[in-house]
C-alpha cells in the first residue's frame, strides 16, 4: 500500500502542504499520498489514530493543533521539547508517535539559503506567541549574538525569554525596550494580519540588515513594505514553509528534496 502523509489542520482548504509534498515526491522519486485533512477541534487524537488505521504513517501538524500534536506523542525531539508544540508526526514501526518541530530549522535554512549570516547576529523578534517559541531554540543555536523578544504583552515576552537563557543572550519586553540597532528583525506576531504594525523606531535596522516576516502572500505585508522602506531587505515566509515542508519530508522519506525549485513554483502561484 502507498504510504499516507496528511496535513491536519481547521480550516485546512488554504494549505500548501500538499502541493509542497507532491512536488518533493515527484523530484526525489518517492511514491506518497498527501492530502489535507481537517480534523475536528475537540478530537484531534481521534483524526490521528482514525488516519493511521486507514494506512497513515505521517502527518504535518497546522493550526490550531500543534500543542495538541504535542500531547499525543510518545517520544519528542529535544526542539519540539522546547517548543511546546509539534508540526512533524512520524509513525515509528513499534506503533508509537514521534513528534517534532521543523518550523525553526525552516526559518533558519530559509535565511541561510538568501545568504542572511546568524552567526554573531543581533536579532529582534517581534512577538511572544506560539510561532515564535517554535524559532527560538534554532536562532540561538544558530550562533546569534543576541535575541530581544519585543510584544505587546511586555511579560509573555519576559517570560518566553526566562525560558530559553539557557541557550543564549536573550531577553524579553514590550516594545518600548527596542532600542539600538539589529541585523535581523523577525515578524512573528500575527499583527499584519489585521493590516496593524507593531510601534518601533523608525532607525532599528543596521546597515544591511534583513526583515523576516513569517506571514507571506502575494503582495508584501505591511511590515515588510516599512522595512524596505527604512532600508531592510525584505523577506517573506514562502521560503520558511517551504523548507520546514522538506525538514519533514526528510524525517518520512530519509531524502532531501531540493527546495529552491519549489519554492520558485509556489511563488509563481501565489
Ligand atoms: P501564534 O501561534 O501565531 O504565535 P498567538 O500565540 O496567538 O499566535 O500569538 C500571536 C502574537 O501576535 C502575540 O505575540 C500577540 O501579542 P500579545 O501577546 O500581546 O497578544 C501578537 N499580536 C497579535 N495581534 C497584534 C497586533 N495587532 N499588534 C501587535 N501584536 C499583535
Amino acid at each position: 500500500m502507498t504510504d499516507r502523509y496528511c496535513v491536519f489542520g481547521h480550516p485546512v482548504g488554504h494549505s500548501k502542504s500538499p502541493q509542497i509534498h507532491a512536488a518533493f515526491a515527484e523530484q526525489t522519486g518517492e511514491t506518497i499520498d498527501y492530502s489535507a485533512i481537517e480534523a475536528p477541534l475537540d478530537d484531534f487524537i481521534g483524526a490521528w489514530q482514525a488516519f493511521i488505521a486507514k494506512g497513515g504513517v505521517g502527518a504535518n501538524v497546522t493550526v490550531p493543533f500543534k500543542e495538541d500534536a504535542f500531547r499525543l506523542c510518545d517520544t519528542l525531539s529535544h526542539r519540539a521539547k522546547r517548543a511546546g508544540a509539534v508540526n512533524t508526526l512520524v509513525l515509528g514501526g513499534n506503533g508509537q508517535t514521534y513528534g517534532d518541530t521543523t518550523d525553526g530549522v525552516g526559518l533558519v535554512r530559509d535565511l541561510e539559503h538568501h545568504g542572511v549570516k546568524l552567526a554573531a547576529a543581533r536579532i529582534l523578534v517581534l512577538g511572544a506567541g506560539g510561532a515564535v517559541r517554535g524559532i527560538l531554540e534554532p536562532l540561538l543555536k544558530a550562533g546569534a549574538a543576541s535575541v530581544l523578544i519585543a510584544n505587546r504583552t511586555a511579560e509573555k515576552a519576559e517570560r518566553l525569554a526566562a525560558d530559553f537563557m539557557d541557550l543564549g543572550v536573550i531577553r524579553g519586553g514590550g516594545f518600548e525596550a527596542v532600542t539600538g540597532t539589529f541585523d535581523v528583525v523577525i515578524n512573528g506576531t500575527s499583527a499584519s494580519l489585521a493590516g496593524d504594525l507593531p510601534p518601533l523606531p523608525d532607525d532599528l535596522f543596521a546597515n544591511g540588515a534583513t526583515a523576516y516576516d513569517m506571514m507571506y502572500g502575494a503582495e508584501p505585508t505591511v511590515f515588510l513594505a516599512w522595512a524596505a522602506e527604512r532600508g531592510a531587505r525584505p523577506l517573506d515566509g514562502l521560503g520558511m514553509l517551504v523548507e520546514q515542508a522538506a525538514e519533514s519530508f526528510f524525517q518520512w522519506r530519509n531524502v532531501r528534496p531540493e527546495t529552491a525549485p519549489v519554492l520558485a513554483a509556489l511563488r509563481q502561484s501565489l
